[in-house]
């Protein structure tokens, strides 16, 4: 399988676990209906979908990824869902998005804006921010903290700190770089009456299969590689606890409980002098 394919099925698998955090994310954004929005660096194009529900039958997904391959893939799923009149998509790139100033009511993007370096958080919310017009709203969601080794809070914590466990933040960066300081990103960017929020997802024993499923990706996809920076003792606990075919799989055990969070920041693009004066009738 290649790692496209491999990353697909990833997204796929752990998406039950996740689809629900991102909705209520969506749901706390109150878009308006019938308006018309971005999914900037959509993936697979799970979150077009739930995009779609929340603006109505009225309203316009457009979902932008760089990834031909994601992209051939969100259209598949759109299709299934008889949504394609209400969902296209458009290869590009977000730092410099295929769209006319001020031409879209808002843009969303998830786990994308500040998670490399080629996508630095100021410039490219400007870039956001360029595309909506003047009131619209500019969203971005990231992965904040995940507990899901419950009564090992040692070794999740060696995990967490691990080069992986970090990512996309990486030791020794500015502060003013790690996601939870994105307020700072929308205000630069010059985005108006900034929030944030954080959304809580978990699942509990006994598991259904497809939480158990999205469970075990998301042990995979969160602390890849992670093992050449443990101490043996801690690698050995990590195999015996983490891995499906050990006895000791702690996604087994009878009173297994994990919980995760995804937060989100928001802002406004400034209303233009000249907008303003209209509204009030100057
Ligand atoms: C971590 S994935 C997140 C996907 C999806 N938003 C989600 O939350 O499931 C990051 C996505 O950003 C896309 N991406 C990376 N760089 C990009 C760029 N410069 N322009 C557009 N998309 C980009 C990747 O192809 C990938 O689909």
């Amino acid at each position: 399988m290649s790692d496209t394919a491999a990353y697909i099925q990833a997204l796929e698998v752990s998406n039950p676990l996740l689809e629900p955090v991102i909705r209520s994310a969506i749901q706390a954004l109150d878009l308006p209906p019938g308006s018309h929005g971005l999914d900037a660096g959509c993936g697979i194009g799970r979150q077009a979908l739930l995009l779609a529900e929340a603006v109505g039958p009225a309203g316009h997904v457009t979902g932008l990824d760089i990834s031909p391959a994601l992209l051939q893939h969100a259209k598949g799923i759109v299709q299934m869902a008889g949504l394609l009149h209400q969902i296209s998509f458009q290869a590009g790139d977000v730092r410099r998005l295929p769209f006319g100033d001020g031409t879209l009511d808002w843009a969303w993007s998830s786990c994308c804006v500040g998670y490399s370096a080629a996508l630095p958080p100021v410039p490219t919310l400007q870039e956001l921010a360029r595309v909506v017009r003047s009131g619209g709203t500019v969203a971005i969601l990231v992965w904040s903290s995940e507990n899901l080794l419950p009564g090992y809070p040692l070794l999740e914590a060696r995990l967490k700190a691990t080069t992986p466990g970090l990512a996309p933040f990486v030791a020794g960066s500015q502060p003013e770089s790690h996601c939870l300081r994105a307020l700072g990103w929308f205000r630069a960017a010059g985005l108006e009456a900034c929030a944030a929020r954080t959304f809580v997802g978990g699942a509990h024993a006994p598991l259904r299969s497809e939480l158990r499923q999205a469970l075990i990706a998301l042990l995979e996809m969160r602390w890849p590689n992670a093992e050449a920076e443990l101490t043996a003792e801690d690698r050995s606990a990590y195999r015996r606890l983490c891995r499906p075919a050990s006895p000791d799989f702690i996604l087994d055990q009878r009173d297994y409980y994990a919980f995760f969070t995804c937060s989100m920041f928001w802002g406004q693009v400034a209303v233009a002098p000249l907008a303003i004066a209209n509204q009030v009738g100057l």
